[in-house]
């Protein structure tokens, strides 16, 4: 782990920093007293606003104007529920975070838990995350012990409980509606919003989902206060994010960089691209790939990867150089979405897998003519035709590999021909026909 600014990763690198001891002598908790609860609600919502702090999940969306669509005072139990699924391939940032500063994830639950009006929260870790889940459940006994969670927090008259809950490990359990049925023990199943869970989301109740590294930015933004937050970043896309990076570079790993870093230095402090640079999946793999020009001239942020019809999405950037073929790395992209289909939607469970069966043919040397059109209007068709995203996302990665390296993919079907036209060529020779 390597960072060119430590608001989220100051003890990733300091010896059991993990636990409560070593975490406070690093200022861990200072924020949990006084300076929390001498705050109303609303003005802690209108500080996180105000820090123009975005949601880390993938969408980017800020974390203040969520906030304030949930409805504190309604008489309802307000739910925080902190998505940890983190399986968006490329990404490993969340599960480092849990393992190395558990703590963080934690006091910021407490300060969005104070925020929101919350007395029950949720951590939902994707079941095969062992170490993470062992981490965050000693760190809350610590904390228990320590009166730092349950009744009446440090003598407050605030009492917040957190719980661990484990996921099966689906895809599609990050999404945040499939994750609270998931939560409720229902089937992993996107719901359709409205309502949006702000409003009714866990057991009916409004519900706040944020994603694990969104809410570690929060003790650090309290303390310092919304304003300082913006010395990094972009006016838009204030503050720092970590990025996951992977694939052909020196040092891959998690990095905390200021958002708004050229992507050419970014690789520079990754070790540099190994080989010469092809093209970047810049944001896990629902983000359009990137060819090396566009590579060239952006910023890591969500305006200018927006702009270039990508997204930051969660920050898992994925560089490959020219021995790699465009075509082979689609090819388990498109593999997984197909698979990871809840299959509810028609457009999803049928286009994914048809996609990839045609996509399967094309590769193995059995592709026809028109196959790889008719693999870029599949993907057209079942773009935003369905109750979340993911099929959208597939389509986005099939749609942006093949538009930007058309002649690789031309290349199967060129090779398939000619093997073809071997095997008509094979028949018409004596002896051929039986
Ligand atoms: C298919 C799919 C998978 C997702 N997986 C994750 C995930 O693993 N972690 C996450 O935080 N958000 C994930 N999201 C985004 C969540 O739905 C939601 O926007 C996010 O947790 C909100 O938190 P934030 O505002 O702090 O980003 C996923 C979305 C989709 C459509
Ligand atoms: S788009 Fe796919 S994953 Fe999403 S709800 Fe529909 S079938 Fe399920």
């Amino acid at each position: 782990m390597t960072a060119a600014c430590t608001v989220l990763s100051d003890l990733f690198a300091v010896e059991n920093g993990h636990t409560l001891e070593v975490a406070r002598k690093h200022g861990a908790y200072e924020t949990v007293g006084p300076m929390l609860f001498d705050k109303s609600q609303f003005e802690l919502i209108e500080w996180v606003l105000d820090s123009g702090l975005r949601g880390r999940g993938g969408a980017g969306f800020p974390t203040g104007l969520k906030w304030r669509t949930v409805p504190r005072k309604m008489g309802k139990p307000v739910y925080l529920v902190i998505n940890a699924d983190e399986g968006e391939p490329g990404t490993f940032k969340d599960r480092f975070c849990m393992e190395k500063d558990p703590h963080k994830l934690i006091e910021g639950m407490i300060i969005a838990g104070f925020a929101l009006n919350v007395r029950t929260a949720y951590i939902y870790v994707r079941g095969e995350m062992l170490p993470q889940i062992r981490r965050l459940n000693e760190a809350l006994k610590e904390c228990y012990a320590a009166g730092l969670l349950g009744e009446n927090i440090q003598g407050s008259r605030y009492s917040l409980d957190i719980y661990v809950h484990r996921g099966a490990g689906a895809y599609i359990c990050g999404e945040e509606t499939a994750l609270i049925n998931s939560l409720e023990g229902y089937k992993g199943q996107p719901r359709l919003k409205p309502p949006f869970p702000t409003v009714s989301g866990a057991f009916a109740n409004p519900t706040c989902v944020n994603n694990v590294e969104t809410i570690m930015a929060l003790p650090w933004i309290l303390k310092n206060g919304p304003q300082a937050y913006r010395q990094w970043g972009t006016e838009r896309s204030p503050g720092t994010k970590l990025f996951s990076i992977s694939g052909d570079i020196g040092k891959p790993g998690v990095y905390e960089i200021p958002l708004g870093m050229p992507m050419l230095e970014f690789f520079d402090l990754a070790g540099g691209v190994d080989g010469e640079l092809l093209g970047c999946i810049p944001g896990g793999s629902s983000a359009p790939v990137l060819n090396k020009e566009e590579c060239e001239t952006c910023t890591m942020d969500y305006e200018a990867l927006g702009a270039l019809k990508s997204m930051l999405g969660s920050g898992a950037v994925m560089p490959f150089n020219t021995t790699r073929d465009p075509v082979r790395i689609l090819e388990p992209i498109a593999h997984f979405y197909a698979h990871e289909s809840c299959g509810q939607c028609t457009p999803c469970r049928e286009g994914t897998g048809y996609a990839d069966r045609v996509f399967q043919r094309i590769v193995a040397g059995e592709g026809r003519a028109g196959d790889v059109d008719m693999f870029f209007d599949l993907a057209a068709n079942f773009e935003w035709t369905t109750i979340c995203p993911l099929a959208t996302a597939d389509a986005w990665a099939i749609k942006s590999f093949v538009s930007k390296f058309r002649e690789h993919f031309d290349k199967y079907i060129d090779a398939s021909s000619r093997k073809a036209d071997e095997r008509e060529l094979a028949d018409l020779r004596p002896g051929g026909f039986m």
